[in-house]
Protein backbone atom coordinates (compact mmCIF):
# COMPACT_ATOMS: atom_id res chain seq x y z
CA UNK A 1 0.00 0.00 0.00
CA UNK A 2 1.56 3.64 -0.94
CA UNK A 3 0.98 6.38 1.73
CA UNK A 4 -1.66 7.97 -0.03
CA UNK A 5 -3.94 5.00 -0.25
CA UNK A 6 -4.28 4.80 3.67
CA UNK A 7 -6.80 7.33 3.19
CA UNK A 8 -8.68 6.35 0.54
CA UNK A 9 -11.48 4.89 2.24
CA UNK A 10 -12.28 7.91 4.85
CA UNK A 11 -15.60 9.36 4.16
CA UNK A 12 -16.04 13.24 2.60
CA UNK A 13 -17.48 15.87 5.01
CA UNK A 14 -18.38 19.19 4.14
CA UNK A 15 -16.94 21.81 5.23
CA UNK A 16 -18.08 23.95 8.56
CA UNK A 17 -20.51 25.99 6.89
CA UNK A 18 -19.66 29.45 8.68
CA UNK A 19 -16.12 28.96 7.95
CA UNK A 20 -16.52 28.03 4.79
CA UNK A 21 -18.32 31.39 4.09
CA UNK A 22 -15.94 33.86 6.16
CA UNK A 23 -13.37 32.47 3.54
CA UNK A 24 -15.40 32.54 0.51
CA UNK A 25 -16.23 36.55 1.79
CA UNK A 26 -12.81 37.36 1.89
CA UNK A 27 -12.38 36.15 -1.67
CA UNK A 28 -15.81 38.13 -3.20
CA UNK A 29 -14.99 41.02 -4.99
CA UNK A 30 -18.25 42.73 -5.08
CA UNK A 31 -18.20 46.27 -3.41
CA UNK A 32 -21.40 45.84 -1.87
CA UNK A 33 -20.92 42.39 -0.15
CA UNK A 34 -22.02 41.99 3.29
CA UNK A 35 -21.13 39.55 5.88
CA UNK A 36 -24.17 38.69 8.33
CA UNK A 37 -22.91 34.91 8.88
CA UNK A 38 -21.00 34.40 12.12
CA UNK A 39 -21.66 35.76 15.27
CA UNK A 40 -18.92 38.14 15.98
CA UNK A 41 -19.28 42.04 16.53
CA UNK A 42 -18.07 44.49 14.16
CA UNK A 43 -18.43 48.19 15.03
CA UNK A 44 -20.52 51.12 12.90
CA UNK A 45 -17.49 51.46 10.20
CA UNK A 46 -17.84 47.04 9.65
CA UNK A 47 -14.82 46.63 11.73
CA UNK A 48 -14.07 44.37 14.23
CA UNK A 49 -14.16 45.96 17.98
CA UNK A 50 -11.33 45.84 20.22
CA UNK A 51 -12.93 47.14 23.56
CA UNK A 52 -11.33 49.84 25.66
CA UNK A 53 -11.36 47.78 28.51
CA UNK A 54 -9.53 45.16 27.07
CA UNK A 55 -6.95 47.16 25.48
CA UNK A 56 -6.05 49.04 28.94
CA UNK A 57 -6.13 45.32 30.52
CA UNK A 58 -3.54 44.72 28.02
CA UNK A 59 -1.74 47.31 29.02
CA UNK A 60 -1.62 46.56 32.18
CA UNK A 61 -0.47 43.20 31.74
CA UNK A 62 2.28 44.17 29.90
CA UNK A 63 3.44 46.28 32.54
CA UNK A 64 2.95 44.08 34.98
CA UNK A 65 6.42 43.00 37.05
CA UNK A 66 4.66 39.63 37.28
CA UNK A 67 4.50 38.98 33.44
CA UNK A 68 5.54 35.23 32.79
CA UNK A 69 4.91 32.79 30.27
CA UNK A 70 4.19 30.01 32.30
CA UNK A 71 2.10 27.05 32.35
CA UNK A 72 -1.14 27.72 33.96
CA UNK A 73 -2.56 24.88 36.34
CA UNK A 74 -4.32 22.27 34.41
CA UNK A 75 -7.94 23.82 36.10
CA UNK A 76 -6.73 27.07 34.45
CA UNK A 77 -6.13 30.56 36.68
CA UNK A 78 -7.79 29.90 39.61
CA UNK A 79 -8.51 33.82 40.69
CA UNK A 80 -9.83 33.92 36.74
CA UNK A 81 -12.01 30.68 37.46
CA UNK A 82 -13.71 31.74 40.62
CA UNK A 83 -14.12 35.81 39.90
CA UNK A 84 -15.79 34.53 36.58
CA UNK A 85 -18.19 32.03 38.92
CA UNK A 86 -18.47 35.24 40.75
CA UNK A 87 -20.02 36.86 37.78
CA UNK A 88 -22.30 34.00 36.98
CA UNK A 89 -23.77 33.15 40.19
CA UNK A 90 -23.00 36.85 42.55
CA UNK A 91 -20.65 36.88 45.43
CA UNK A 92 -23.32 36.39 47.77
CA UNK A 93 -25.26 33.35 46.47
CA UNK A 94 -25.35 30.33 48.50
CA UNK A 95 -23.84 28.27 45.87
CA UNK A 96 -20.83 30.41 45.56
CA UNK A 97 -20.59 31.15 49.31
CA UNK A 98 -20.78 27.42 50.56
CA UNK A 99 -18.18 26.46 48.15
CA UNK A 100 -20.46 24.65 45.80
CA UNK A 101 -19.50 25.55 42.44
CA UNK A 102 -16.32 23.90 40.92
CA UNK A 103 -14.76 25.94 38.30
CA UNK A 104 -12.06 25.28 35.45
CA UNK A 105 -10.85 26.95 32.76
CA UNK A 106 -11.02 25.69 28.99
CA UNK A 107 -11.06 26.70 25.74
CA UNK A 108 -13.88 29.92 25.37
CA UNK A 109 -17.72 28.10 25.55
CA UNK A 110 -17.22 25.53 22.89
CA UNK A 111 -14.50 24.12 25.37
CA UNK A 112 -16.70 24.38 27.90
CA UNK A 113 -19.37 22.93 26.39
CA UNK A 114 -16.90 20.33 24.94
CA UNK A 115 -15.50 19.71 28.58
CA UNK A 116 -19.30 19.78 30.51
CA UNK A 117 -20.31 17.01 27.94
CA UNK A 118 -16.95 14.75 28.33
CA UNK A 119 -17.70 14.66 31.88
CA UNK A 120 -21.57 13.78 31.37
CA UNK A 121 -20.19 11.19 29.25
CA UNK A 122 -18.80 9.07 31.51
CA UNK A 123 -20.02 10.04 35.04
CA UNK A 124 -23.74 10.72 34.40
CA UNK A 125 -26.36 8.59 35.66
CA UNK A 126 -28.55 8.47 32.51
CA UNK A 127 -32.02 7.52 33.04
CA UNK A 128 -32.31 4.83 30.07
CA UNK A 129 -30.99 6.24 27.11
CA UNK A 130 -27.90 8.19 26.73
CA UNK A 131 -29.50 11.20 25.49
CA UNK A 132 -29.50 14.64 26.18
CA UNK A 133 -32.31 17.20 25.27
CA UNK A 134 -31.52 20.16 22.77
CA UNK A 135 -33.73 23.21 21.44
CA UNK A 136 -35.07 22.82 17.54
CA UNK A 137 -32.91 25.34 16.35
CA UNK A 138 -30.08 25.47 18.55
CA UNK A 139 -26.12 26.40 18.26
CA UNK A 140 -25.03 23.71 15.35
CA UNK A 141 -22.49 22.70 17.22
CA UNK A 142 -24.34 21.30 20.29
CA UNK A 143 -25.50 18.31 18.24
CA UNK A 144 -21.61 17.01 17.25
CA UNK A 145 -20.23 18.25 20.64
CA UNK A 146 -22.72 15.86 22.12
CA UNK A 147 -22.66 12.95 19.68
CA UNK A 148 -18.47 13.37 19.73
CA UNK A 149 -18.62 11.78 23.55
CA UNK A 150 -21.45 9.02 22.84
CA UNK A 151 -24.46 11.00 23.75
CA UNK A 152 -27.36 11.17 21.43
CA UNK A 153 -28.92 15.23 20.74
CA UNK A 154 -32.44 15.01 20.99
CA UNK A 155 -34.34 17.92 20.06
CA UNK A 156 -36.90 20.00 22.00
CA UNK A 157 -39.61 22.13 20.30
CA UNK A 158 -38.56 25.99 20.92
CA UNK A 159 -38.96 27.92 17.76
CA UNK A 160 -42.78 28.44 16.47
CA UNK A 161 -42.03 29.18 12.88
CA UNK A 162 -45.94 30.34 12.36
CA UNK A 163 -45.59 32.73 15.75
CA UNK A 164 -42.25 33.37 15.36
CA UNK A 165 -42.09 33.09 19.40
CA UNK A 166 -41.07 30.17 21.59
CA UNK A 167 -43.53 27.25 21.18
CA UNK A 168 -43.12 26.86 25.03
CA UNK A 169 -46.31 24.85 25.46
CA UNK A 170 -44.58 22.11 23.70
CA UNK A 171 -41.64 22.88 25.11
CA UNK A 172 -42.91 22.25 28.76
CA UNK A 173 -44.63 18.92 27.19
CA UNK A 174 -41.34 17.58 26.32
CA UNK A 175 -39.80 18.42 29.50
CA UNK A 176 -43.01 16.69 31.12
CA UNK A 177 -42.95 13.88 29.08
CA UNK A 178 -39.01 13.30 29.17
CA UNK A 179 -37.94 10.88 31.14
CA UNK A 180 -37.02 11.54 34.71
CA UNK A 181 -33.33 13.13 35.24
CA UNK A 182 -33.29 13.83 31.73
CA UNK A 183 -30.40 16.36 30.83
CA UNK A 184 -31.80 19.61 28.79
CA UNK A 185 -29.42 22.33 27.44
CA UNK A 186 -30.97 25.65 27.70
CA UNK A 187 -29.38 29.17 26.75
CA UNK A 188 -28.90 31.30 28.99
CA UNK A 189 -29.88 34.26 27.57
CA UNK A 190 -29.66 35.72 23.63
CA UNK A 191 -30.85 32.03 22.18
CA UNK A 192 -28.98 31.20 19.36
CA UNK A 193 -29.80 31.33 16.67
CA UNK A 194 -33.73 32.58 16.93
CA UNK A 195 -32.97 35.63 19.04
CA UNK A 196 -36.02 34.49 21.84
CA UNK A 197 -35.33 34.18 25.41
CA UNK A 198 -37.97 32.93 28.13
CA UNK A 199 -39.72 35.82 29.91
CA UNK A 200 -39.25 35.54 33.69
CA UNK A 201 -42.19 34.23 34.64
CA UNK A 202 -41.51 31.57 31.77
CA UNK A 203 -38.33 30.67 32.98
CA UNK A 204 -39.60 30.23 36.67
CA UNK A 205 -42.38 27.42 35.01
CA UNK A 206 -39.21 26.01 33.04
CA UNK A 207 -37.09 25.84 36.54
CA UNK A 208 -40.42 24.28 38.35
CA UNK A 209 -40.28 21.45 35.87
CA UNK A 210 -36.85 20.42 35.86
CA UNK A 211 -37.17 20.51 39.93
CA UNK A 212 -40.14 17.99 39.87
CA UNK A 213 -38.45 16.13 37.04
CA UNK A 214 -35.19 15.71 38.72
CA UNK A 215 -33.69 16.87 34.96
CA UNK A 216 -30.18 18.40 34.59
CA UNK A 217 -29.65 21.98 33.59
CA UNK A 218 -26.94 22.29 31.25
CA UNK A 219 -26.75 25.82 30.89
CA UNK A 220 -24.80 27.41 28.10
CA UNK A 221 -23.77 31.25 28.27
CA UNK A 222 -22.13 32.13 25.80
CA UNK A 223 -23.62 36.11 25.07
CA UNK A 224 -24.01 37.24 28.92
CA UNK A 225 -24.55 41.21 28.58
CA UNK A 226 -25.57 40.79 24.53
CA UNK A 227 -29.58 39.99 25.45
CA UNK A 228 -29.76 43.09 27.54
CA UNK A 229 -26.75 45.05 27.56
CA UNK A 230 -26.55 44.22 31.44
CA UNK A 231 -24.07 41.42 32.95
CA UNK A 232 -26.74 40.93 36.05
CA UNK A 233 -30.18 40.75 33.95
CA UNK A 234 -28.43 38.60 31.40
CA UNK A 235 -27.44 35.58 34.28
CA UNK A 236 -31.00 36.08 35.75
CA UNK A 237 -32.24 32.40 34.50
CA UNK A 238 -28.97 30.87 35.77
CA UNK A 239 -29.31 32.57 39.16
CA UNK A 240 -32.64 31.73 39.29
CA UNK A 241 -31.79 27.99 39.09
CA UNK A 242 -29.12 27.82 41.39
CA UNK A 243 -31.45 29.68 44.30
CA UNK A 244 -33.75 26.98 43.58
CA UNK A 245 -31.12 24.19 44.33
CA UNK A 246 -31.79 22.80 40.35
CA UNK A 247 -28.94 20.22 39.56
CA UNK A 248 -26.65 22.49 36.79
CA UNK A 249 -23.33 23.24 35.56
CA UNK A 250 -22.73 26.67 33.14
CA UNK A 251 -20.81 26.80 30.16
CA UNK A 252 -19.25 30.52 30.61
CA UNK A 253 -17.50 32.61 27.42
CA UNK A 254 -15.95 35.69 27.17
CA UNK A 255 -15.47 35.73 23.51
CA UNK A 256 -18.67 37.61 23.04
CA UNK A 257 -18.64 39.63 25.96
CA UNK A 258 -14.98 40.63 26.14
CA UNK A 259 -14.64 40.19 22.66
CA UNK A 260 -11.90 37.97 22.92
CA UNK A 261 -13.19 35.77 20.05
CA UNK A 262 -9.39 34.61 19.45
CA UNK A 263 -7.98 34.36 22.59
CA UNK A 264 -10.41 31.32 23.51
CA UNK A 265 -11.15 32.00 27.21
CA UNK A 266 -14.02 30.84 29.21
CA UNK A 267 -14.45 28.07 32.10
CA UNK A 268 -17.07 25.49 33.00
CA UNK A 269 -18.98 25.40 36.15
CA UNK A 270 -20.50 22.85 37.96
CA UNK A 271 -23.23 22.97 40.60
CA UNK A 272 -22.08 20.27 43.54
CA UNK A 273 -23.40 18.83 46.57
CA UNK A 274 -20.83 20.46 48.76
CA UNK A 275 -17.42 21.31 48.81
CA UNK A 276 -16.38 17.72 48.99
CA UNK A 277 -17.97 16.74 45.81
CA UNK A 278 -16.55 19.83 44.24
CA UNK A 279 -12.76 18.30 45.14
CA UNK A 280 -13.21 14.86 43.68
CA UNK A 281 -15.40 16.37 40.53
CA UNK A 282 -12.33 19.54 40.19
CA UNK A 283 -9.78 16.35 40.02
CA UNK A 284 -11.98 14.11 37.40
CA UNK A 285 -12.36 17.58 35.42
CA UNK A 286 -8.30 17.74 35.45
CA UNK A 287 -8.08 14.67 34.13
CA UNK A 288 -10.02 15.08 30.89
CA UNK A 289 -8.07 18.53 30.27
CA UNK A 290 -4.65 16.74 31.28
CA UNK A 291 -5.22 14.29 28.34
CA UNK A 292 -6.95 16.82 25.46
CA UNK A 293 -5.12 20.06 25.88
CA UNK A 294 -3.16 19.89 29.19
CA UNK A 295 -3.52 23.45 30.32
CA UNK A 296 -5.31 26.19 29.25
CA UNK A 297 -4.91 29.43 27.25
CA UNK A 298 -3.00 32.00 29.72
CA UNK A 299 -3.19 35.35 27.85
CA UNK A 300 -7.13 35.64 27.49
CA UNK A 301 -7.57 34.49 31.03
CA UNK A 302 -5.19 37.32 32.49
CA UNK A 303 -7.16 39.91 30.65
CA UNK A 304 -10.21 38.52 31.90
CA UNK A 305 -9.10 38.66 35.45
CA UNK A 306 -7.76 42.24 35.35
CA UNK A 307 -10.93 43.65 34.12
CA UNK A 308 -12.81 41.52 37.09
CA UNK A 309 -10.77 42.37 39.48
CA UNK A 310 -10.18 46.04 39.11
CA UNK A 311 -13.15 48.40 39.69
CA UNK A 312 -12.60 51.61 37.11
CA UNK A 313 -11.66 48.91 34.52
CA UNK A 314 -14.90 46.49 35.15
CA UNK A 315 -17.50 49.32 35.16
CA UNK A 316 -15.72 50.48 31.68
CA UNK A 317 -16.38 46.86 30.78
CA UNK A 318 -19.75 46.88 31.20
CA UNK A 319 -19.89 50.56 29.49
CA UNK A 320 -18.52 48.81 26.63
CA UNK A 321 -20.89 46.08 26.65
CA UNK A 322 -23.39 48.59 26.42
CA UNK A 323 -22.19 50.02 23.74
CA UNK A 324 -22.11 46.89 21.52
CA UNK A 325 -25.64 45.70 22.53
CA UNK A 326 -27.18 49.42 22.35
CA UNK A 327 -25.57 49.51 18.82
CA UNK A 328 -27.46 46.38 17.86
CA UNK A 329 -30.46 47.29 19.45
CA UNK A 330 -29.98 50.24 16.55
CA UNK A 331 -29.45 48.23 14.00
CA UNK A 332 -33.17 46.56 14.78
CA UNK A 333 -34.29 49.29 14.91
CA UNK A 334 -33.57 50.72 11.14
CA UNK A 335 -34.09 47.34 10.19
CA UNK A 336 -37.51 47.36 11.27
CA UNK A 337 -37.85 51.10 10.04
CA UNK A 338 -36.98 50.44 6.41
CA UNK A 339 -38.57 47.38 5.83
CA UNK A 340 -41.85 48.03 7.49
CA UNK A 341 -42.27 51.64 6.70
CA UNK A 342 -39.83 52.74 3.62
CA UNK A 343 -40.36 49.75 1.71
CA UNK A 344 -43.70 48.05 3.12
CA UNK A 345 -41.81 44.88 2.21
CA UNK A 346 -44.71 42.18 2.88
CA UNK A 347 -45.60 39.91 5.50
CA UNK A 348 -44.91 40.84 9.57
CA UNK A 349 -41.78 42.15 10.43
CA UNK A 350 -42.01 42.36 14.18
CA UNK A 351 -39.51 39.47 15.01
CA UNK A 352 -36.88 41.78 14.06
CA UNK A 353 -37.70 44.29 16.98
CA UNK A 354 -38.81 41.95 19.26
CA UNK A 355 -36.08 39.02 19.22
CA UNK A 356 -32.95 39.63 21.34
CA UNK A 357 -28.95 39.43 20.75
CA UNK A 358 -26.25 39.51 17.97
CA UNK A 359 -29.06 37.21 15.94
CA UNK A 360 -32.02 37.93 13.95
CA UNK A 361 -33.55 34.81 12.72
CA UNK A 362 -35.60 36.25 9.81
CA UNK A 363 -37.73 33.52 8.76
CA UNK A 364 -36.94 33.84 4.90
CA UNK A 365 -36.58 30.41 3.71
CA UNK A 366 -33.30 28.34 2.67
CA UNK A 367 -33.80 29.80 -1.38
CA UNK A 368 -34.50 33.39 -0.35
CA UNK A 369 -31.20 32.69 1.46
CA UNK A 370 -29.39 31.60 -0.97
CA UNK A 371 -30.51 34.17 -3.33
CA UNK A 372 -29.24 36.69 -1.20
CA UNK A 373 -25.87 35.23 -1.16
CA UNK A 374 -25.77 34.21 -4.73
CA UNK A 375 -27.44 37.80 -6.35
CA UNK A 376 -27.24 40.32 -3.88
CA UNK A 377 -23.56 38.55 -2.31
CA UNK A 378 -25.11 38.88 1.33
CA UNK A 379 -23.53 35.88 3.27
CA UNK A 380 -26.19 34.55 5.95
CA UNK A 381 -26.82 31.33 7.59
CA UNK A 382 -28.90 28.58 5.33
CA UNK A 383 -31.66 28.96 7.84
CA UNK A 384 -32.35 32.90 7.49
CA UNK A 385 -30.41 33.57 10.64
CA UNK A 386 -28.52 36.83 10.28
CA UNK A 387 -25.92 38.40 12.61
CA UNK A 388 -27.09 42.24 13.09
CA UNK A 389 -23.33 43.31 13.95
CA UNK A 390 -22.78 42.78 10.50
CA UNK A 391 -25.12 45.88 9.63
CA UNK A 392 -24.39 49.41 9.49
CA UNK A 393 -25.23 52.25 8.46
CA UNK A 394 -23.63 52.35 5.47
CA UNK A 395 -24.98 49.06 3.92
CA UNK A 396 -28.10 48.47 5.98
CA UNK A 397 -30.08 50.15 3.31
CA UNK A 398 -28.39 47.67 0.54
CA UNK A 399 -29.24 44.69 2.84
CA UNK A 400 -32.86 45.64 3.23
CA UNK A 401 -33.38 46.55 -0.29
CA UNK A 402 -32.29 42.85 -1.23
CA UNK A 403 -33.88 41.53 1.48
CA UNK A 404 -37.23 43.45 -0.39
CA UNK A 405 -36.56 41.85 -3.43
CA UNK A 406 -36.12 38.15 -2.26
CA UNK A 407 -39.06 38.38 -0.36
CA UNK A 408 -41.10 39.94 -2.87
CA UNK A 409 -40.00 37.21 -5.32
C1 LIG B 1 -24.77 29.17 21.81
C2 LIG B 1 -23.29 29.20 21.71
N1 LIG B 1 -22.56 28.49 22.56
C3 LIG B 1 -21.23 28.48 22.53
C4 LIG B 1 -20.55 29.21 21.58
C5 LIG B 1 -19.07 29.10 21.64
O1 LIG B 1 -18.33 30.21 21.39
P1 LIG B 1 -16.82 30.31 21.76
O2 LIG B 1 -16.24 28.94 21.72
O3 LIG B 1 -16.23 31.18 20.72
O4 LIG B 1 -16.76 30.89 23.13
C6 LIG B 1 -21.26 29.96 20.63
C7 LIG B 1 -20.56 30.69 19.58
O5 LIG B 1 -21.07 31.06 18.57
C8 LIG B 1 -22.66 29.95 20.70
O6 LIG B 1 -23.41 30.66 19.85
Amino acid sequence: MVSGEFWDGIPSVAEDEMFAMITTFKKDPFPKKVNLGAGVYRDEDGKSWVLPAVKKAHALLIDSPDLNHEYLPIAGLAEFTNSAAKLMFTEESDVIKRGQVVSTQTISGTGANHLGASFLSRFYLFNGERQVYISRPTWVNHHAIFANVDITPVEYPYYNAETRGIDFDEMLSTMNSAPDRSIFVLHACAHNPTGLDPSREQWTAIADIMLAKGHYAFFDAAYQGFATGDLDNDAWAVREFARRGIAMLVCQSFAKNAGLYGERVGALHVVCKDDQATKKLKNQLSLITRVEFSTPPAYGAKLVNFILNDAPLYEEWRRNIRTMAGRLIEVRKELYRLLTEELKTPGNWDHVINQIGMFSFTGISEAQSKRLREEFHIYLAKNGRISLAGLNTKNIKYFAESLDTVVRG
